[in-house]
């Protein structure tokens, strides 16, 4: 391991970690107003989870639509614990950030009178997810990463951030690794910003990237400060049964229906009138219901069929082509022939760093941390609640990035001063990779995950009950212990990835456990968050935020925050 007087410190006027759309998108900002900005990123951008995103990104273009009407069903789709000053925001913002977009050079497809197209989403009153055929975040990506390498922004590519400089409630950077030979730096900067995404990995079923572990979470809670609204985890209802790939809801969008083994187009029974497009809550839990209640399909029974063998064969082939492929791949079910066989998957993280409105991350429900921000599925600012909207985080992601950029050149521009670090900043992210490399124990990464990953989508899943939350937390708090007792085999500096899998199980760990008591807490059912014992929404114990913190045994304490309401009224959420 490097002695201090080895450890390089660069300094930046910003610096971002994470490069999918919202890293990207402020970094882009920031450096064409000419602040001096690094990227780092465990991936290559191009890698970056938000390609993964298919189905589109939405805004008010329909003739029949407006901001207000997506306003709405943002705030109904979010069982009415979103900020609706944020809602508004975003709503108001979209249809100029699609603009912004394909001035930048993205090329979504068009309808037959040259006009952006858009087609249905889930729990939308109105056709408002323009796409890019079932490649819009991928198509995204690709422009705002040529944008922002245009501008001359410098990428750490395959470098590793594993800690936060933080003190006296100000952020001056983050210590970080390069993969390729495990040298430590430090990142010096006058702003900070997190942008590194969701944490799905953390379930067994799910639709993210291997990368997707969640590890700023708890590098922010390992410092005392919150995590906000964890327990809400959004399941998709379509991932292909077995894997959790995700199928998009573009699939629906585009007329799909879902059928169980008995041939019954069952969401009539849940969703009378918006059947297969309700919320992806309602759909996620309709679809395990009926595996429940025996209904399933394929071979172990736990999925449904997603049948689109009646749409023209020309809708598939043109706007849901890589669907189709991902299904013939993975499950060698070709949609235009026959139905494919799907699940709920755990999809996406509605809760996180807590952000104010301008992106900068809060210290508690009442204060903010100076020089810090975030953005992106990483944050949690809040414009979905207790269940997102299809179609809303690739806007979010875009929008807010680009928010955060600019509040960032203001702090800047306002003469925000870098608080110099020292080599020392870097002792505690090295002394981490020390022990885990000097560990001898006998319990390994891939045993103690596959335990989270299979408790998590069991017991803190779809269904939840105190029993089973409980069960949840004696397991987290078990894999906790026996995590001090783990050992990998390689011990090199190239490339170690089995070191990097092992610092990602330990951000794992904790921040599942903000999940797991914030469900326990919360004594009602909202959006994605459903408990069986308490199956009703209630509105005057829980319409509030949750914020957590970690102590250094792991504790987790709670106080509530106040959501912000505004022209929607809390009403019962029916589709
Ligand atoms: O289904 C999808 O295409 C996913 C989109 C989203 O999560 O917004």
């Amino acid at each position: 391991m490097s002695k201090n007087s080895d450890i390089k410190i660069y300094e930046y006027d910003a610096v971002i970690v994470g490069s999918g759309l919202a890293g990207l998108a402020a970094a882009k900002e920031l450096t064409e107003a000419g602040k001096k900005t690094a990227v780092i990123t465990k991936l290559h951008p191009l890698r970056s989870h938000s390609g993964a995103a298919q189905g589109g990104i939405n805004a008010a273009l329909g003739k029949d639509d407006s901001t207000e009407l997506h306003e709405f069903d943002t705030v109904k789709g979010s069982d009415y614990l979103a900020d609706q000053d944020c809602v508004e925001l975003m709503c108001t913002k979209a249809p100029e950030t699609i603009r912004w977009a394909e001035r930048m050079g993205a090329v979504f497809s068009r309808n037959e009178e040259g006009n952006i197209a858009i087609r249905p989403f889930g729990g939308q009153s109105q056709p408002r997810a323009c796409y890019a055929k079932d490649r819009t975040g991928l198509t995204l990506l690709q422009t705002i990463y040529e944008q922002a390498f245009r501008a001359g922004v410098e990428i750490f590519d395959e470098w590793y951030a594993a800690d936060l400089l933080y003190e006296d409630g100000k952020v001056s950077g983050v210590a970080a690794y390069n993969i390729r030979n495990s040298e430590p730096a430090i990142f010096n900067a006058k702003v900070t910003m997190f942008a590194t995404g969701g944490h799905a990995r953390a379930y067994r079923f799910n639709s993210n990237a291997h990368a997707n572990t969640g590890d700023s979470l708890s590098i922010v809670a390992r410092h005392g400060l919150p995590l906000e609204d964890m327990e809400f985890v959004q399941f998709h209802p379509s991932g292909l049964g077995g894997s959790g790939v995700l199928i998009s809801e573009a699939a629906r969008g585009e007329g799909g229906r879902l059928f169980n083994s008995e041939g019954e187009r069952f969401m009539s029974k849940y969703a009378p009138n918006a059947m297969e497009l309700a919320s992806r809550d309602v759909v996620s839990r309709a679809i395990m219901e009926e595996v429940r209640q025996g209904r399933g399909v394929g071979k172990d029974g736990q999925s449904v069929n997603i049948d689109l063998t009646h749409l023209d064969p020309e809708i598939i082939l043109t706007r849901l082509p890589e669907l189709r492929e991902l299904a013939i791949a993975f499950q060698g079910q070709d949609m235009l022939k026959e139905p494919i066989h799907i699940s709920a998957t755990a999809h996406y993280s509605m809760g996180g760093i807590p952000v104010n409105i301008n992106c900068q991350v809060r210290k508690n429900p009442r204060e903010l941390v100076e020089g810090f921000y975030a953005a992106g599925e990483c944050s949690c600012v809040s414009v979905h609640g207790a269940n997102r909207l299809g179609a809303n985080s690739v806007l979010e992601a875009l929008l807010f990035g680009r928010h955060a950029g600019e509040n960032m050149i203001k702090a800047l521009d306002e003469g925000i001063e870098l608080r110099k670090a020292s080599a020392s900043d870097a002792n505690r992210m090295i002394e981490e990779m020390h022990k885990i490399k000097t560990s001898n124990g006998i319990e390994t990464v891939p045993g103690l995950r596959t335990e989270l990953q299979n408790g998590m989508t069991a017991d803190a899943g779809v269904f939840r009950s105190k029993e089973s939350l409980e069960r949840q937390i004696a397991l987290i708090d078990n894999l906790l212990e026996r995590f001090n007792n783990i050992r990998i085999d390689d011990k090199s500096d190239t490339y170690n990835t089995d070191l990097q899998e092992a610092l990602e199980l330990g951000h794992m760990l904790e921040f599942s456990k903000f999940i797991v008591v914030g469900a326990l807490n919360r004594e009602e059912s909202r959006g994605g968050h459903y408990r069986e014992d308490f199956p009703k929404r209630d509105d005057e114990r829980f319409l509030k935020h949750t914020y957590a913190y970690m102590d250094k045994d792991f504790n987790i304490t709670q106080e509530w925050g106040d959501v912000v309401l505004g022209k929607f009224e809390p009403k019962e959420r029916t589709y």
